[in-house]
């Protein structure tokens, strides 16, 4: 039910097209009113900066659990789990979650990752073209998560088919919600299996899940939930950042050689290609009392969208937001989301994206595309499903400055 005083939006989100092209859907969005009410998907959306992020950082008001993906179905399902809870049950869990995902507990990993990112920057020069997608965005993540998380080293062949489903699972009730979810189920058994059989790696975050069940401290499902909190999230969204960057530099060669030249912008780039390529979309809240919220007023139960990927391009926030610019002040975006349910892995994803970065700018003068990148059509993450690129490096343009003498 729409209240009076907030505008309406007849068009499906969700389309293939304007999964691939959101942006324009988002900026008529954004110039309706701070809170639009989506008829096709009868819920609301928050599509700017200043209100997607005072609702973020109002967990007491907007609720987690039974809200953050749009069906109640999914929602039922996504109980029990650290992105799904509230209040005292949801920092209790997030203790158990993100305990090993801290600063501290991620020092020692840091060089792993910086090894294995430098394996494959060397790897990639070797190849000369390759897609970015499988040789870079994938493959580094998978080469380090599922080590660290700590998931048996037998069960990890589906893991990326899984990641995907557990995110088309978040949308409306569309044919790839529906076809996700016997993958979704699949993911949820194999959670359950590795926790029944104790089948985790010595020493890793699964483990520190498994005591902390052990001790009584989470019950069975919010353990088989909490694995899940590692298994389901960890991989595409730091592919999808990855995969993205690959691309924007590849569009933007400047950008590159600005970033080539002072590397310590790495960590501010990695902002701005999250704010930019917002890689998880939009997810939900609900209102637990009756709000307001910049003059839209709400009811208790109602059903929120939260655009993360539209605020962190509003125009109301940001200078030139269409604009990718790896020297800009992108701290605040919004695409490790903000408040209580902020992204428990982004260390562990800055820390991949990063030292994959910092690699190739000491090998690769210049990212060219090959051909026409593919997009992955997915109801929450953006990303590519191809990125076909070659690589110019120090030595290419060497020899081609000396031919050029
Ligand atoms: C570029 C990479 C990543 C992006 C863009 C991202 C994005 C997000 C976002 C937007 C949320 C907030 C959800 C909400 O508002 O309800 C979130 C939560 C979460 N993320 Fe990430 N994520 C990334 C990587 C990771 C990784 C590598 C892990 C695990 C190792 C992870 C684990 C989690 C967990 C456990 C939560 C739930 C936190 C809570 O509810 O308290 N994420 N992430």
């Amino acid at each position: 039910m729409t209240t009076t005083n907030i505008p309406s939006y007849a068009l499906d989100l969700f389309t293939d097209e304007a999964i691939v092209e959101p942006y324009e859907h988002y900026r008529v969005l954004r110039d309706m009113g701070p809170v639009v009410w989506l008829e096709r998907h009868q819920m609301y959306a928050v599509p700017r900066y200043a209100e997607a992020r005072a609702v973020l950082g109002d967990d007491a008001v907007f609720r987690s659990g039974n809200a953050v993906a749009m069906t109640d179905a999914v929602n039922a399902a996504m109980q029990g789990g650290t992105i799904a809870s509230d209040g005292d049950v949801h920092a209790h869990l997030r203790r158990v979650v993100a305990g090993g995902l801290t600063p501290r507990a991620l020092r020692p990993i840091r060089e792993t990752v910086e090894a294995r990112a430098a394996e494959l920057s060397s790897h990639v020069v070797g190849l000369g073209s390759f897609d970015a997608v499988t040789d870079l965005a994938q493959a580094l993540p998978l080469s380090i998560v599922p080590d660290f998380v700590g998931l048996p080293m037998n069960r990890r062949g589906r893991l990326l088919e899984w990641a995907s489903a557990n995110f088309d699972a978040m949308g409306p009730a569309n044919e790839r919600c529906v076809a996700s979810l016997p993958k979704v189920t699949e993911m949820t058994d194999f959670a359950a299996e590795i926790v029944n059989a104790g089948d985790v790696l010595p020493g890793t975050l699964a483990e520190r899940v498994l005591q902390a069940a052990e001790r009584g401290e989470i019950t069975e499902h919010q353990t088989v939930r909490l694995m899940l909190a590692y298994v389901a999230p960890s991989l595409d969204t730091t592919i999808s950042a990855i995969g993205s960057a690959i691309y924007l530099f590849a569009q933007n060669p400047e950008q590159w050689q600005i970033l080539r030249e002072d590397p310590s912008l790495v960590p501010a780039a990695v902002n701005e290609i999250v704010r930019f390529e917002t890689p998880i979309r939009a997810l939900g809240r609900r209102a637990a009392t009756d709000v307001d919220i910049s003059g839209a007023s709400l009811n208790a139960g109602d059903h929120l969208l939260i655009l993360y990927a539209s605020a962190n391009r509003d125009e109301r926030q940001w200078d030139r937001p269409d604009s990718f610019d790896v020297t800009r002040n992108a701290a605040g975006q919004l695409g490790f989301g903000y408040g209580a349910h902020s992204c428990g892995g982004q260390g562990l994803a800055r820390i991949e994206i990063e030292s994959l970065l910092l690699a190739l700018t000491q090998r690769v003068s210049r990212f060219v595309l090959t051909g026409e990148p593919v997009r992955a059509v997915n109801n929450a993450i953006r990303a590519f499903r191809s990125v076909p690129v070659r690589i110019e490096t120090n030595t290419t343009n060497e020899t081609k400055g000396s031919r050029g003498k």
